[in-house]
């Protein structure tokens, strides 16, 4: 895990208002807090009146979470549906139950906001404080818009911690039906297809070398499915056992394994 260092990444506020919240945060992970217009490292985490933002002061862009409007909201209300290809892979079928997913490796939360639009209860996991942050602040304002209830109701809840040490202590009688997983993978250095915010992320964390323990933990517990979000191309996580199918979409390849 790439934990979040001080000459990377600051906590920094707009307003002396926001101060106090900027600061508890700085304090838990040992990071400086000012405003933001006297950060000097490369990344702030920003609070604002309204949100909460990573900015990356080097190119001036800047990165929310947003459940309601943006892409994701647009998506919740034209795209997606049961036909979608990672619908498929998490095993939603018309006539059958909509599964639990755990997303064990939740990042901006899009693919679990993807999996709550259709249905499914879900759990974020993310390790990263920061990342974890930016989601929990999306889930706090959604969570004052009507629209947002019915995901409320159906179960979307954060967890920032570390998905080995979380897959490992489910009860038995808490089993998710889906664990997805869905690494940081190590992209050719400004490729084009990587997107602004993904380049920023990567600046953050990095790549992600582990997931092959998690996976393994995500087996030991046998959960009906997990699903594993790869780059078409990318070899499969180098475990004792193949997939036991995929499924291709544009750019992505989901490896499926069914217990
Ligand atoms: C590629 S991003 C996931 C993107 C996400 N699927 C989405 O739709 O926004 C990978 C995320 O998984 C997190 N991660 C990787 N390994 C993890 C682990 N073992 N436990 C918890 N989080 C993990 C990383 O910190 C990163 O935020």
């Amino acid at each position: 895990m790439k934990k979040p260092t001080s000459e990377l990444i600051s906590v920094s506020y707009a307003h002396p208002a926001q101060k106090q919240a900027a600061q508890t945060f700085a304090n838990a992970h040992e990071l400086n807090c000012q405003l933001l217009h006297k950060a000097q490292t490369e990344l702030t985490l920003n609070f604002t009146e309204m949100q909460i933002e990573l900015i990356d002061l080097s190119n001036k862009m800047n990165l929310t979470v947003d459940f309601i409007g943006g892409s994701l909201g647009h998506r919740k209300k034209y795209g997606g549906g049961k036909g979608q290809t990672i619908a498929k892979a998490i095993g939603i079928k018309q006539g059958k139950p909509i599964p639990s997913v755990l997303d064990a490796t939740a990042g901006l939360g899009k693919d679990a906001y993807v999996f709550a639009c259709l249905g499914c209860s879900v759990t974020l996991v993310e390790r990263s404080p920061i990342v974890a942050a930016l989601v929990k602040d999306a889930i706090d304002r959604a969570s004052l818009n009507i629209e947002f209830t019915d995901i409320l109701n159906n179960g979307f809840s954060l967890h920032n911690t570390d998905a080995l040490k979380f897959i490992q202590s489910i009860d038995d009688t808490e089993k998710p039906d889906v664990i997805y997983l869905d690494p940081m993978y190590p992209e050719k250095k400004k490729s084009a297809s990587v997107k602004k915010n993904m380049q920023m992320l990567q600046k953050l964390l990095g790549h992600d070398l582990d997931t092959d323990d998690v996976l393994k933990a995500a087996l030991e517990k046998a959960v009906k499915r997990i699903v594993v979000k790869r780059p078409k191309g990318a070899p499969v996580l180098s475990i004792n056992k193949a997939p036991t199918l995929n499924y291709e979409s544009k750019g992505t390849r989901y490896d499926v394994y069914i217990i």
